[in-house]
């Protein structure tokens, strides 16, 4: 074996070990620790390129198939196996990516039993399961063929297959066609976020071609890279053949794409100055027009070299196509600008590493091409690191090199990974805001709050002064809107019912801490951030309102030690008359909850101890999230308030981005 194929696996096998490393933190602190990912930018790399250039790299199986079984050019014979071998390993690929992208990926199989009939991406997952299996059942004969399933039961099993192929072969073309197509057709709904040049009624279509065109020439490249490393023979005319047939392909595709933008009129905005108009003339410059110009020069076309060019930038210019869509000419707020992190390109590499190994392992062993089969690893001829060379095998030498490779990827992987978890990012939380709200009481169930205007719209009315009943029977009145994070959840609080509830002067059972001189100080005064906890007390600040030296008595006494057990409580200056809700320490300092756990502290104790002491007087489900979470409220405020892309707000915001 050459030395080349030796270093190659070297390196493949480091970075499945980088991979490895990576896999443990993904998994065990989830995708805030490993990716730039975020509520604004959900889809990333590993969608751009896993996905979406996977399966179209994989293209090459069902377009090769369809040039041998279908139209019958058996010359390209040579290049079928390999060529599903790719698309087998590609779709794989893809599935192992979604398994790091999705959030519950243990769930990835809901949409074989939840069918969504009118949802793309149930389109795309069904078709990536079934046209997997079928790949599965059309590379399977080429391991029946192996000496080792030489048995009946085996051989038969193969005979069967045989039989079966030319319906596999269908089935796996129409699966293809659906699939190529209907990852395109996710975009349809991006009209405002997809950028002119890139989006397009008709973008399916154009998925559909450019991935015929990128198959064939996945499948030139594949096969030269092979070649190179492993030394069997290249089919120069046969290469030729596969080009001018992109060439004819990307044609029709240029065609499409442009044709599509001068029908809509913005064909200008290509040379506008724009970098979206730059990016958009190097891309198609790169994936199709100089291919297609190569690939129709005769002498180019015959020289190994020239096909080997034009495959490249095909490659190379698609997959900048696939990313140019998904991300990189995709609009989002500024405050989710995007760049993948390091562990997000290492999990693409490592998968896209791991798939080669595979394929490099299938074709040592496999007749899956003509003259490489039964290849197996000679011995080396370097690295012996004499301390253990007694101890094993001269056989065992290679696999103790990739061996090597991996443990050293996965340990230098290690160096750099926040074995911590994700850093958090502060959420700061704000005062709530009064709002007119409208308050329609039910007779067995909790009130139902909402906004005033939406409540008198609904009944037909305009929005009236507070306090009036609304022909809707809605009561219109002052109501608290609490959104400390202004987005995902927000809340309505009737403060005065429920300041009635308690009666006179109970404003402490609630407002558990005050600030100087305060009587209900909001509770993001202290509360200060929307989940995590904050240290509060401030030495500084304490010694110089209270007099410097001369207040020092007012919390510590003379011979005690001075520290927060022994020191004066909080609560002693800052008044909390008998809080009845909070059975917290309030007497001695910790930091203040966070702000989500304090109102749920709160609110969520007090609903629950109500229903627990007198279940008959209060409404069925005051517990539950419903009382306080009603998702018409989100919907009602962005109707009355509607905001402009990017403003806070504007955009569901659980978690800024990491930085
Ligand atoms: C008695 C009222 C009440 C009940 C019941 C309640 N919550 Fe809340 N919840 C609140 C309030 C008030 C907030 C603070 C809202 C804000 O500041 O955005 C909140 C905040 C939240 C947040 C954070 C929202 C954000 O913006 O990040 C989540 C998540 C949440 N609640 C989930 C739940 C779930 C799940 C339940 C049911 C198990 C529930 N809550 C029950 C009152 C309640
Ligand atoms: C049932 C619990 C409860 C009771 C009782 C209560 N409050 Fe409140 N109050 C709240 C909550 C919850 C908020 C809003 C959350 C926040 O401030 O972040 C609030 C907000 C306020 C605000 C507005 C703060 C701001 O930043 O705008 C004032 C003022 C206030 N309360 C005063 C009082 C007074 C005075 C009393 C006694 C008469 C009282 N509250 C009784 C729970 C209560
Ligand atoms: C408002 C109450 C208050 C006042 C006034 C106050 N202290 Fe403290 N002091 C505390 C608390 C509470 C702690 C414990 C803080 C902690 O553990 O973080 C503390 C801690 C200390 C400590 C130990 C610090 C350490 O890092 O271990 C010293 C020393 C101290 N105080 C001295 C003073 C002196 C001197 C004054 C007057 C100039 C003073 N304090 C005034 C509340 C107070
Ligand atoms: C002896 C009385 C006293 C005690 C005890 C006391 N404080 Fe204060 N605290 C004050 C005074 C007075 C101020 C006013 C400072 C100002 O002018 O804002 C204050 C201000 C504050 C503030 C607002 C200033 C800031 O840092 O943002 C917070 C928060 C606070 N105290 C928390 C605490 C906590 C937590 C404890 C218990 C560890 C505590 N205080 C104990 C008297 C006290
Ligand atoms: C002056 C500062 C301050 C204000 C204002 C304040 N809190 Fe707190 N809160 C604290 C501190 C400090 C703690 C932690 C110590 C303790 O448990 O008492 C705390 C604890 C709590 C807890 C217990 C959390 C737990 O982990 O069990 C709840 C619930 C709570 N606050 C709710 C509220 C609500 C609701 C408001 C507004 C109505 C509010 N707080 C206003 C300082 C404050
Ligand atoms: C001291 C106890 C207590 C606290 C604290 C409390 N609630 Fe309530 N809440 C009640 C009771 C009692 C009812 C009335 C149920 C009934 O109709 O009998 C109620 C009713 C409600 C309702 C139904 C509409 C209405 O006003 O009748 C909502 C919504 C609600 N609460 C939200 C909240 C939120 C949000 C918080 C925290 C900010 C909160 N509650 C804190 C006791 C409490």
């Amino acid at each position: 074996m050459s030395k080349r194929l030796t270093y190659l696996k070297t390196g493949l096998w480091a970075l499945v070990g980088v991979l490895a490393s990576v896999t443990v933190i993904r998994f065990a602190y989830g995708l805030g620790a490993v990716t730039n990912l975020s509520d604004g930018t959900p889809w990333g790399l590993w969608i751009g390129f896993d996905v979406m250039s996977g399966v179209a790299l994989a293209a090459g199986g069902f377009v090769l198939a369809a040039v041998v079984y279908i139209f019958g050019l058996e010359r390209y014979r040579p290049f079928v196996r390999a060529a599903i071998l790719t698309a087998f390993l590609g779709y794989a690929a893809v599935a192992v990516g979604l398994f790091y992208d999705l959030g519950l990926p243990w769930r990835i199989w809901h949409p074989l039993v939840n069918w969504q009939y009118h949802s793309v991406l149930f389109e795309v997952a069904m078709c990536v399961m079934l046209y997997l299996t079928v790949l599965a059942l059309e590379f399977a004969p080429v391991i029946l063929e192996h000496p080792l399933f030489d048995r009946p039961f085996f051989r038969s099993l193969l005979r069967g297959l045989k039989r079966i192929s030319i319906l596999l072969v269908i089935a796996g073309i129409v699966l293809s066609t659906l699939h190529q197509s209907s990852l395109g057709s996710l975009f349809l709904i991006t009209p405002d976020r997809l950028h002119p040049l890139w989006y397009s009624s008709s973008i399916y279509v154009q998925f559909f071609i450019s991935a015929v065109a990128l198959g064939l020439m996945t499948v030139v490249l594949e096969s030269l890279f092979s070649g190179y490393f492993l030394g069997h023979k290249v089919h120069g005319r046969e290469l030729a053949g596969l080009g001018l047939g992109a060439a004819a392909v990307l044609g029709l595709y240029l065609a499409l794409r442009l044709g599509d933008l001068a029908a809509r009129g913005i064909l200008g905005m290509a040379f506008d100055g724009s970098w979206q108009g730059a990016l958009f003339l190097f891309e198609i410059g790169v994936s199709a027009v100089i291919p297609m110009v190569l690939m129709l020069i005769p002498s180019v076309r015959s020289r190994i070299g020239g096909v080997g060019v034009a495959a490249t930038m095909v490659v190379g210019g698609m997959i900048l196509h696939r990313l140019n869509v998904s991300i990189i000419a995709f609009a989002r707020p500024e405050a989710f600008s995007y760049f993948p992190s390091w562990e997000e390109f290492a999990v693409t590499l490592g998968i896209v590493a791991g798939a080669m190994l595979i394929f490099l392992f299938f074709v040592e062993h496999l007749k899956v091409f003509d003259d490489v089969q039964g290849h197996v690893d000679p011995e080396p001829r370097r690295f012996e690191p004499s301390t253990v060379r007694d101890l094993m095998a001269p056989s065992r030498a290679l696999p103790r090199r990739y061996s090597l490779a991996l443990v050293g990827g996965a340990a230098v992987a290690l160096l750099f990974l926040p074995l911590d978890g994700a850093e958090y990012q502060p959420a700061p939380a704000g005062a709530p805001r009064w709002v007119e709200g409208a308050v329609v009481s039910r007779a067995d169930a909790p009130a139902v709050l909402g906004f005033a205007a939406a409540a008198a719209a609904g009944a037909g009315g305009a929005v009236a002064e507070p306090r009036r009943v609304t022909p809707g029977g809605a009561e219109e009145k002052l109501l608290l809107l609490i959104d400390g994070n202004r987005a995902a959840e927000l809340a309505l609080f009737d403060h005065e019912a429920h300041e009635a509830r308690l009666g006179e002067g109970a404003c402490g059972s609630c407002h558990h801490l005050n600030l100087p001189l305060d009587e209900g100080s909001s509770c993001s005064e202290c509360h200060r951030d929307m989940y995590a906890p904050t240290p509060l007390f401030d030495h500084g600040v304490h010694e110089a309102a209270l007099g410097g030296d001369a207040g020092c008595a007012e919390c510590h006494v003379e011979g005690e030690p001075k520290t927060m057990a022994s020191a004066t409580a909080c609560s002693e200056c800052h008044e909390a008359s008998g809080s009845e809700v909070i059975e917290a320490p309030a007497d001695r300092w910790a930091p203040a909850a966070g702000y989500m756990d304090a109102m749920h502290g709160l609110c969520v104790t007090c609903h629950e101890q109500a229903v627990a002491e007198s279940p008959n007087e209060h409404p069925e489900g005051l517990a539950e999230c419903s009382t306080c979470h009603d998702p018409d409220l989100r919907e009602q405020r962005d109707r009355l308030a509607p905001r402009k892309q990017g403003e806070p707000g504007a955009v569901a915001v659980g978690r800024a981005p990491r930085k």
